[in-house]
């Protein structure tokens, strides 16, 4: 234990259980994967040594109202606008979050064995968030007719129960609003290519399992050939897909490089509140997270685990689709915020409902939770992963950036080498202006993905290396095609597609 985990260890004597987006014990009540069986957690870089210290610590790092807070910066702020990335794609982020990974046992503050703790969703872009162990295991996810998933009356909402819970394969995609909003868009993707893409003619067992691969192929693509080149720019991740730099000796696993620490990245793109629709001429906005984190969950803010009413539902053309230039917030899709090294307070104070009530107040920040998370996996620095993955010809500015080798030309009064986490924020910071991950943090989420594709038997790439999108604008397939299928956009209604090479990089 090094000394900064001394020092927090005594300003956080309560030992907490990992936080279950709602959930007191995370994943213990969650459907362990789906059909193939769930995963493990290992190390890219195993040789290299975890990062022993680091000034300030998690705490006074991840403090609301300490370095890293951004503030809460009204919804049509443009100081921290990315004009690369839309405000849709956080959500898709987290929602491929929840595809992959779910350490459901890891307990703050408490160093893990990875042997020992077991990654509840298989590491594979399969979806088993939306199919969860499929119809015949879990026929309460899906209509009686086995084929099409079950949605609340009047397809608005994902189904409840009578608490409100939602009955989905993860329940961490309740979480908020827009990826709850998310989640009901992809189950009416899979219905609306069963209605379209399948042949009539076939057995519902055959049209069921048609479908899903049509879905999960169409969502490796916007994965390979979309969200990643916008999120780690078209160069590394055409180079990680590839040269497939990272390959798995055996069995595939979830690299705790990746999601203890960079692909963490998207807690630095929320923004604080969000523009949900203009149904009827109202403009519906609210806050991610309400100012008291102890509030309890009500209609003022956009926290999940609760029946979407109407007048709340997202229309993606403010999250989808190309960038809105023009001063009217109502004109298009808002803008995530920059990827820094600033997180929206809301973040720093988790409310309860994300977190249970019975947190204590320094385990509400995220910043704080992913710093020590860091510590308790025994990552390695930032710095020592660039060394393995950067360019010896940019190592000069890797020493620019870090001036002596450590966190105080970031930090004031930083010291030690940077949490791996921090340092790709500060890498996309400095590097990329936070228009998208650089460095260490870009190759780490490149290779990772690359590798998940590579490494699943019924990807894509592996069964049909040569296969396009059969749905939408074809082999440029995007977010925009993805809502406009399934939601019947044409003509004025339909949402453009933005050109990821044309985007501005850093
Ligand atoms: C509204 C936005 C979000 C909220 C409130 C949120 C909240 C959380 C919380 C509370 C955790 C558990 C932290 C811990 O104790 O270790 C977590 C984990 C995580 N989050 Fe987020 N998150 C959000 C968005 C995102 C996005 C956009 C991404 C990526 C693009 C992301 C990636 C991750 C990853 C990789 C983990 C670790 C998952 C695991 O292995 O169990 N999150 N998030």
């Amino acid at each position: 234990m090094d000394g900064s985990q001394d020092r927090d260890s005594k300003v956080l004597p309560e030992t907490q259980r990992a936080s279950g987006h709602g959930y007191e014990e995370r994943g213990l009540k969650v459907p362990p994967g789906n059909f193939t069986g769930t995963g493990r957690f290992g190390r890219m870089f195993p040789a290299l040594m975890p990062l022993a210290s680091f000034t300030p610590g998690p705490v006074a790092l991840g403090a609301a109202g300490g370095p890293m807070d951004g503030g809460s910066p009204p919804p049509n702020d443009t100081t921290q606008n990315n004009p690369r990335i839309r405000a849709g794609y956080t959500f898709l982020g987290q929602f491929i979050d929840h595809d992959l990974t779910l350490d459901a046992v890891s307990i703050l503050e408490r160093q893990i064995d990875l042997n020992a703790i077991h990654n509840f969703r298989t590491p594979a872009f399969e979806l088993d968030s939306l199919y969860g162990l499929g119809p015949s295991a879990q026929p309460y996810l899906y209509q009686p007719d086995g084929m099409r998933f079950q949605l609340s009356p009047g397809d608005l909402d994902l189904q409840r129960n009578v608490n409100g819970r939602a009955l989905i394969g993860d329940p961490r995609n309740d979480e908020n609003l827009i990826v709850s909003q998310l989640h009901l868009l992809f189950l009416k993707f899979h219905n609306a290519v069963v209605d379209q893409a399948t042949d009539p003619s076939l057995g519902a067992g055959e049209r069921f399992l048609r479908a899903q691969e049509i879905v999960r192929w169409h969502y490796q693509w916007i994965v390979a050939h979309e969200f990643l080149p916008r999120t780690v720019g078209k160069a590394i991740a055409e180079r990680a897909l590839e040269d497939l730099p990272f390959t798995y000796p055996a069995d595939a696993f979830m690299p705790v490089e990746f999601s203890v620490a960079a692909y963490r990245f998207g807690h630095s793109q929320t923004r604080p509140g969000y523009l949900i629709n203009n149904d009827n001429g109202q403009v519906a906005a609210a806050a991610l997270f309400p100012p008291d984190p102890t509030a309890p969950v009500g209609p003022g803010d956009l926290r999940g685990f609760k029946p979407v009413a109407p007048e709340r539902r997202v229309d993606w053309k403010f999250f989808f689709g190309p960038q809105n230039t023009t001063p009217n917030p109502l004109a298009g899709a808002q803008d995530s915020k920059l990827i820094d090294t600033r997180l929206s307070t809301a973040m720093l104070r988790l409310p309860d409902g994300v977190v249970p009530p019975t947190t204590p107040d320094a385990h509400r920040s995220l910043a704080t939770r992913n710093l020590q998370r860091g510590i308790d996996a025994q990552l390695p620095s930032g710095q020592q992963v660039a060394c393995k993955v950067v360019p010896l010809r940019d190592r000069l500015t890797e020493r620019q950036v870090w001036g002596a080798n450590d966190m105080g030309a970031a930090v004031p009064g930083g010291a030690g080498g940077a949490p791996l986490w921090f340092y790709v924020l500060r890498e996309a910071e400095v590097k990329a202006r936070g228009l998208r991950l650089a460095g260490a943090g870009a190759e780490i989420v490149a290779r990772t993905f690359a590798a998940l594709l590579h490494a699943d038997p019924a990807s894509q790439v592996n069964r049909d290396p040569h296969w396009t999108p059969s749905l939408g604008s074809g082999s440029k397939f995007t977010m925009s095609d993805l809502v406009n299928f399934t939601e019947g956009r044409t003509g004025a209604a339909a949402l453009a597609s933005e050109d990821v090479d044309a985007l501005p990089d850093a």
